[in-house]
């Protein structure tokens, strides 16, 4: 096999720094050697998602589903609701994590794609006492959609509900801003925007939230919010063995993006988001998404021509030394796929993949 270049929402390629600091010489992480590691990461991440001093982070060991599992199954109470704005599979996926642990649901779906109504939002809020927390994804990665999330932020606030936002595919490469977007609660991964690599989760919160979350309250052992901020708070730990190596390569990852600036990364994913849209027009083919105004910066969705093959459009793409996703569900059957500008991608790498892209429909097309 030849190494492709990763066009996919995850994993990404990483930059040489990030790969070596994979090489750092080994460590017992019940020591002071990690305890200020930690510090000094957990600092960083409250930076990356713009968050003040009333906020507190903390990292989980495992993939983005694991950092939406530990939030959604300890801060919901008992008689307490969480009420699930989605349009989109992740929005589905924590929908299943609701409906495993049982948590009461005030559930408002909307069509995949579609831009979330806040008049509708707004009804259910105020129909619904009970809830405590609202739930939604910002970056609908399935799409490419970013959802109005400063917008529920407002409702959040005027209504005194827990705002949670799964910034998995968002945190790096769209203006996330905690305190301004008044989100109390969001999640997100090292291998995506950040460009580290998958297995480090982490959680932002506000402390008032965090304090108010007890250990006995989560529905894990493992997964277990209140046990991951006291350990952190209290001694700068982790409740279990974390996996240090990865911690190495997120706290690289998250300092080259606080070195070149978070703006800057957002602005250079942001063209070559652009390059790519534009490619992939110029080509004749469709996009998803046709609203500048609510499409990500990095992750693109475009229709094959129909009657063509998706599956044999990856692979033949994959020879020519590039990897992007099918798309999911019903966007597959339709010859969707997704080109993802995350990580160490330039502009020359983009306008080099819209070059083999166009030899592969001329190649497949006969
Ligand atoms: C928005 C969003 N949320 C959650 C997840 C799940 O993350 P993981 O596959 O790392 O568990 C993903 C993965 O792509 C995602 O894009």
């Amino acid at each position: 096999m030849t190494k492709t270049k990763l066009f996919s929402p995850g994993p990404v390629i990483v930059t040489d720094d990030v790969r070596n600091s994979l090489l750092h010489y080994d460590i017992c992480h019940r020591g002071v050697e990690f305890e200020d590691m930690y510090e000094r990461l957990r600092g960083k991440i409250n930076r990356l998602f713009r968050a003040d001093d009333s906020y507190f982070s903390v990292v989980v060991s495992g993939s983005g589903t694991a950092s939406n599992e530990t939030v959604l199954s300890s801060i919901v109470g008992e008689g307490e609701s969480v009420m699930l704005i989605r349009n989109g599979v992740f929005g589905e996926k924590l929908l299943e994590i609701i409906n495993n642990y049982g948590i009461s649901l005030v559930d408002v779906p909307f069509e995949w794609a579609q831009t979330p109504d806040l008049g509708v939002i707004e009804k259910a809020i105020a129909d619904h006492p009970d809830i405590s927390v609202v739930a939604m994804v910002y970056h609908e990665t399935s799409t490419g959609m970013i959802n109005p999330v400063a917008e529920v932020g407002s409702l959040c606030e005027k209504y005194g509900k827990v705002y949670f936002v799964d910034c998995v595919s968002a945190l790096g490469g769209e203006a996330v801003d905690l305190a301004a977007q008044k989100i109390t609660i969001a999640t997100s991964v090292g291998g995506k925007c950040v460009g580290a690599f998958p297995g480090s989760a982490y959680i932002c919160a506000k402390e008032n939230l965090l304090e108010r979350v007890r250990p006995e309250q989560g529905r894990t052992v493992y997964l277990n919010l209140g046990k991951h901020y006291r350990e952190a708070k209290s001694r700068s730990q982790t409740p279990n063995t974390p996996n240090v190596t990865l911690f190495w390569a997120l706290d690289q990852a998250i300092g080259n993006i606080l070195d070149e600036g978070i703006d800057a990364r957002i602005a250079r994913y942001k063209k070559c988001a652009a390059m790519l849209r534009e490619g992939l027009r110029s080509l004749g083919l469709e996009l998803l998404l046709h609203d500048e105004e609510n499409m990500s910066n990095t992750v693109t969705s475009a229709f094959l021509p129909s009657g063509t093959d998706l599956k044999s459009f990856i692979l033949c793409l994959e020879s020519k030394g590039y990897t992007v996703y099918e798309g999911k569900g019903k966007y597959q059957e339709q010859g969707m796929f997704q080109v993802a500008n995350m990580g160490d991608l330039c502009e020359r790498d983009c306008a080099e993949f819209i070059s083999a892209l166009d030899g592969v429909l001329k190649e497949i097309a006969g």
